[in-house]
């Protein structure tokens, strides 16, 4: 079994940061999709988006997802629209633990809003923000366990994800 832990959720969730530190206290490798994708093309997310368009960033994310999915033991941080390929998921699944950091807007906003290599967060209203994330939540759902990462450090979220996946990570040999 691979026995991976993979966060999916919003920008913003803090997939990336809890997901190093979990990696780091379980002494586990640490992957993340969108830094693959970056590698592969040698730009950042903005400018792939900006020269070839959002197609094209999700053909490369299939890629990684399937590349990261032959991992074992590993945490693995997911892009925010990663879950909308049903391919995706199904390779995600296999074997793994989807973990759902789940965010509000607002602190989307705010922990994200000022980054620009976000494209889908550039120029938008908190609203916007608000709206995308209602129609992202159905594809989150999916997930093995719900994190809700509101008003939380990351190392406390990361603790909640050891203590829900105690049990799990035990039978892991
Ligand atoms: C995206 C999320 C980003 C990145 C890209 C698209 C999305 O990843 O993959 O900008 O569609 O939600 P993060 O969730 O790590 O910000």
């Amino acid at each position: 079994m691979p026995g991976n832990i993979v966060l999916i959720g919003f920008m913003g969730s803090g997939k990336t940061t809890v997901g190093r530190l979990l990696a780091r206290e379980l002494r586990w490798s640490f992957l993340d999709t969108d830094t693959m994708v970056e590698e592969r093309l040698g730009l950042p997310v903005k400018e792939i988006f900006a020269r070839e368009g959002e197609d094209f960033f999700r053909e490369v994310e299939k890629e990684a997802i399937a590349r990261v999915v032959t991992a074992r033991r590993a945490v693995i941080a997911t892009g925010g629209g990663a879950v909308l390929s049903g391919v995706n998921v199904q390779l995600l699944r296999e074997g793994n633990k989807v973990v759902w950091l789940q965010v509000r807007p607002e602190t989307a906003l705010k922990r994200a809003g000022l980054d620009d290599n976000r494209p889908l967060l550039q120029g938008r209203e908190p609203r916007d923000i608000a709206a995308l994330l209602r129609r992202r939540e159905p594809y989150y759902a999916f997930a093995d366990i719900y994190i809700d990462t509101d008003g939380k450090e990351a190392a406390a979220v990361a603790r909640e994800i050891k203590e829900a996946l105690k049990a799990w990570l035990e039978s892991l040999t």
